[in-house]
């Protein structure tokens, strides 16, 4: 049951859902298909087993009086149930094989299509959500390919053919029964369903109220600064009072319920036995047919109220497809992983580029920008936060296109470029800097996950980060990340290096982190940008002096602008400049440009 809690939405049956929710059969395989026929044919054997349970219990009632008979009608029964345990464990098994290939396959094409989005989606779509497709939806889709569905098709068999069986045998009867057991269950479905709405509503009561209690609590200094300890009771008073008051309404339902099943339910079958055996008195049935017909009726009532379930899953999953199809379809980045296209070459020139971000169209975070880099030099850029410094690397790698304007690396203008190889000629180290979960060594590697072992640590000499590696017990089998130890800003800084270093960019992106490391971190990181950034193409968006002096070149932006650009020395010459006002100041960027005057 716990599984069928999630709080997915029903989609509403209609021949325009239905098609689209059939796609899903497109991911099923050939064999599989074939397969999906045969558990099928199982399930109707199952469904044809279970109908003749009744039927036969009515015989071995009917046989009392000989003994041999009841062994014959025994033995019915064995025969029945090895039928039925050999048809049951073939279709599980199948439908089960099936369920789980369809899952393979739509987690693999829906992994590749989120992985393939553009940057702009991710920006879009909270990552829960996107994490609920994959948990959520190919669960429900998952659990209705192995089971739901099959339950559905055994309980619509099993209505149909227990009826039309009940209509042979006694149409009187079969009347009786039509005329009370399926309108009891359908009305306490209805019941069943507003009380657990009901619930729903006092558990989400329940859930606000700790709400308000945990913010009153943790924020207890505020209330108490504010003598608010009555308005927080008066709060905390009057959302309790609204629980009670559902809790009781939800008591008074329940009750009502267990009433309507008493009276109705088992009043019914009373009088269902108080007819059948008046039949039987006056010889127009046997006591056996009575007996069957008191248990094909519940059959006939359970699949009712279990085909009800069963129909809230299949309306679930139908939403499940579309949401996940919806995913697996939409057009993802232009980018072959395979593209064999050479990488572009050194050098990066920006034309007249102006960019807006889709989700704030009116508000233009650079602003016709032209600057360029010459091969095998370093610049600088410098701002105040929010300037538009960090959407440059996002324009660099194309993660969005300019409104105007042309980037050209190469020469080339890098949005008639495949976007691979773009980007297998880029490394970044970037603001914030994320370890995965793994070892050290991975991490490194991600630069460039053919690398050696070897070649991993050249790479982390060169960053400086070797020392600190080699001095943790397990060196570079030191897991990080989440689970594993937590290095400081500076050591991940360095780690970002060395993935850079293996990488071997033509053209290196440094994004500093705005956070400030301890002079030892900071030389230290330092030597190791320097051999980085040796005879390479590289840009710095610098938040410490320090970085900036050794450019070649520096740009100080401001809202998206240039404001001034040149080497230090021609920035220094300018009367009353940012830049000279900066260094004057001895101040580090972050400082000056939060209070330049
Ligand atoms: N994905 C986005 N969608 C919409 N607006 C964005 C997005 N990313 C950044 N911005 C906005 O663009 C502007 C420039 O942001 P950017 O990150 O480039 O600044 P920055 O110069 O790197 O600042 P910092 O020094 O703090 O890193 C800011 O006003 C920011 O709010
Ligand atoms: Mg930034």
């Amino acid at each position: 049951m716990a599984r069928n809690d999630r709080d997915l939405p029903k989609t509403k049956l209609n021949k325009e859902s239905m098609r689209r929710a059939l796609r899903i059969f497109g991911f099923i395989g050939k064999t599989d298909k074939w397969l999906f026929a045969l558990g099928t044919l199982f399930l109707v054997l199952t469904a044809i087993t279970a109908l003749l349970f009744p039927e036969l219990i009515g015989r071995m009632v009917d046989s009392y009086t000989s003994l041999e008979k009841l062994k014959n009608a025994a033995n019915g029964f064995l025969y029945l149930f090895i039928a039925q345990a050999v048809f049951s464990f073939l279709r599980i098994g199948l439908y089960v094989r099936i369920a789980e290939n369809l899952t393979y396959a739509l987690r693999k094409r829906l992994y590749k299509a989120v992985l393939l989005q553009n940057m702009d989606f991710f920006h879009q779509n909270r990552t829960g959500d996107l994490l609920s497709r994959f948990t959520a939806d190919i669960g429900q889709i998952q659990d209705s390919f192995s089971s739901n569905l099959a339950m559905f098709l055994r309980q619509v068999l099993v209505i149909v053919g227990g009826v039309v069986y009940l209509f042979i045998k006694s149409p009187t009867m079969a009347m009786y029964m039509l005329a009370t057991v399926p309108i009891v269950v359908i009305v306490s479905l209805f019941f069943g369903r507003y009380i657990r709405k009901i619930s729903r509503q006092v558990q989400d009561m329940t859930g606000s109220n700790t709400v308000i209690a945990e913010e009153t609590i943790s924020g207890i200094q505020n209330v108490k600064a504010f003598t608010n300890e009555d308005f927080e009771l008066n709060r905390y008073g009057s959302d309790v009072e609204n629980l009670r008051r559902k809790s009781i309404y939800r008591g008074l339902l329940r009750g009502a319920f267990s009433s309507f099943i008493i009276v109705c339910l088992f009043g019914s079958i009373v009088w269902l036995i108080f007819m059948g055996l008046g039949m039987v008195q006056s010889g127009e049935i046997q006591m056996g047919e009575m007996f069957s017909f008191m248990l094909y009726t519940a059959f006939v009532g359970g699949s009712i109220g279990g085909l009800a379930e069963q129909f809230v899953q299949i309306q679930k999953t139908i939403g499940a497809v579309e949401r996940v199809l919806d995913l697996i379809d939409k057009p993802t980045e232009e980018i072959e992983i395979s593209a064999a296209e050479k990488p572009l070459s050194n050098g990066l020139q920006f034309q007249h580029v102006s960019f807006s971000y889709p989700s704030r169209p009116g508000f233009e975070v650079i602003k016709n920008m032209s600057f360029d880099i010459a091969p095998g030099t370093s610049l600088a850029v410098v701002g105040p936060s929010g300037a538009g410094k960090s959407t440059l690397v996002n324009l660099i790698y194309r993660f969005y296109s300019p409104n105007s304007g042309r980037i050209l690396m190469g020469g080339r203008d890098i949005s008639e470029t495949d976007l691979y190889s773009l980007r297998r000629g880029l490394a970044l180290v970037p603001q914030e800097i994320m370890l995965f979960g793994g070892s050290i060594a991975e991490n490194i590697r991600y630069g460039n996950p053919d690398a050696n072992d070897e070649q991993v640590k050249e790479a982390a000499v060169k960053a400086n980060a070797h020392d600190f590696i080699s001095a943790f017990p397990e060196g570079y089998k030191t897991i990080v990340g989440d689970r594993g130890i937590r290095l400081s800003g500076g050591q991940r800084q360095r780690i970002a290096i060395a993935r850079a270093i293996l990488r071997d960019p033509d053209l290196l992106i440094l994004d500093e982190a705005t956070s400030s490391l301890d002079t030892e971190s900071e030389q230290q990181v330092q030597a190791a940008l320097a051999t980085l950034m040796k005879n390479r193409t590289s840009i710095i968006i610098a938040h410490r002096l320090s970085t900036i002096r050794h450019a070649d070149k520096i740009i100080v932006m401001r809202s998206g602008s240039i404001a001034e650009t040149g080497t230090h020395d021609e920035l220094m010459k300018i009367e009353n400049g940012l830049y000279r006002r900066m260094v004057e100041k001895q101040l580090e960027p972050e400082d000056f440009f939060s209070n330049p005057e």
